[in-house]
């Protein structure tokens, strides 16, 4: 079968996966895909004048994919019209998003897993005005609705109204009782049994796995077990080093290429210069553009005071350089010059071995129930 996305991702996060982020990780990582945060189709629709700001990225950044998010036919189809000329290589639907902007107000993210047959559709127009794949991002359930039958049923329904091969799997269900977001990401319980049931049951479709990967040995458990892909969030946000930095070798195979996060901030320091105020006065600001880092030498001798020194710094640095030469004092050089040990295949515990266990009955395709309802 045609692959038409990578093994390994890193998931669209709002206010983190932006530009500046994406600079970062494709500087450690050439292979990983990298999803932009949701853009609001209705951004898309109401700024067709000002696209750049939202939608503009660097070729280095490829593969990368843009996340849309909505629940109005029209703008998903305009808005996905609108970025083609861009060159993303996949477009993705946010069917996941617990939070009450979005699945409560906006009636889109994960309130969509509701309405299959609007998200097929949905799929199908966004598919028609695009020249790329598209693909699905949903968690396994929301509220009550929150069996592997009915994932089954949304799975089945989208993929059979729409050209939707590619579903990412975030393997929790979300709780729309009003707890937050990020309570959203920790309270229901991971169940990758769905995941790899899904696996099963649908062998026609490519299925990435999503939620509580940690590092890189739980990468390559997953693909052990079969995934066809995997999707790191918060892990390769919050230690990119030594999760992306694994990535080209213990993933694709690649040589290992001696990079130390000196080089890498020697090369973002030129970006994050040509781009301080590039969309007007403070857009984006020096801090916006530190932001992603901060996490950049999580763990290691000397981090702790490179973040006081950067929150000092970032009251009156006006460029990367001079924030830079201030506060890389403390960091040794012997970190800044490092290049990423080498690891190795681990034989311990593997956090999928119960899932492959735990794996519900097979779906029983209910075809006619499922189109006719
Ligand atoms: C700060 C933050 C923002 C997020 N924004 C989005 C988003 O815009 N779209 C989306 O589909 N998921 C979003 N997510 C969820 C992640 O894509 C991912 O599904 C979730 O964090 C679970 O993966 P992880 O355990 O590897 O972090 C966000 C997560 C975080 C931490």
């Amino acid at each position: 079968m045609l692959r038409t996305f990578s093994f390994s991702s890193v998931a669209p996060m709002m206010d983190w996966t932006d530009n500046h982020y994406r600079t970062l990780a494709c500087l450690i990582t050439r292979h990983a895909w990298l999803y932009t945060e949701m853009v609001v189709a209705e951004t898309i629709v109401h700024q067709k004048d000002n696209l750049d700001r939202f939608l503009a990225f660097s070729q280095e950044q490829h593969p990368i994919v843009l996340q849309i998010g909505g629940s109005n036919l029209e703008n998903l189809a305009k808005a996905t019209e609108l970025a083609n000329i861009y060159g993303y290589d996949e477009i993705n639907l946010n069917c996941g998003c617990p939070s009450g902007k979005v699945a409560g107000h906006g009636c889109f993210g994960v309130q969509l897993m509701l309405s299959p047959k609007f998200v097929g559709d949905s799929m199908r127009a966004i598919a028609a005005n695009s020249d790329v794949p598209v693909s699905v991002k949903c968690r396994i359930g929301v509220d009550d609705h929150d069996s592997y039958n009915e994932l089954c049923d949304f799975i089945y329904t989208v993929s059979s109204r729409s050209p939707t091969r590619h579903f990412i799997i975030h393997s929790r269900k979300a709780l729309l009782n009003g707890i937050s977001p990020a309570e959203n990401r920790k309270i229901p319980p991971l169940k990758y049994e769905y995941y790899f049931a899904l696996l099963r049951d649908f062998p026609e479709l490519q299925f990435t796995i999503n939620g509580g990967i940690n590092c890189i040995n739980e990468v390559d458990a997953a693909r052990r077990q079969g995934a066809h892909g995997v999707m790191t969030g918060r892990a390769a946000y919050n230690s990119p080093w030594s999760l992306l930095g694994h990535v080209d070798s213990r993933v694709y195979g690649e040589l290992r290429t001696g990079l130390s996060r000196r080089k890498i901030l020697e090369q973002y320091q030129i970006y994050g210069d040509s781009v301080i105020g590039k969309y007007g006065p403070n857009k984006p600001n020096i801090r916006q553009v530190v932001k992603p880092l901060l996490n950049l030498f999580h763990s290691e001798p000397g981090n702790g005071l490179w973040k006081r020194k950067a929150d000092a710094a970032l009251h009156h640095c006006a460029t990367i350089k001079s924030f830079l030469e201030e506060t890389l004092q403390a960091i040794p050089d012997a970190v800044l010059d490092s290049t990423l040990p080498e690891t190795k295949t681990s034989g311990g515990t593997d956090i999928f071995t119960d899932a492959i266990f735990l794996l519900p009955p097979p779906y029983k395709s209910r075809e006619h129930q499922v189109l006719c309802a």
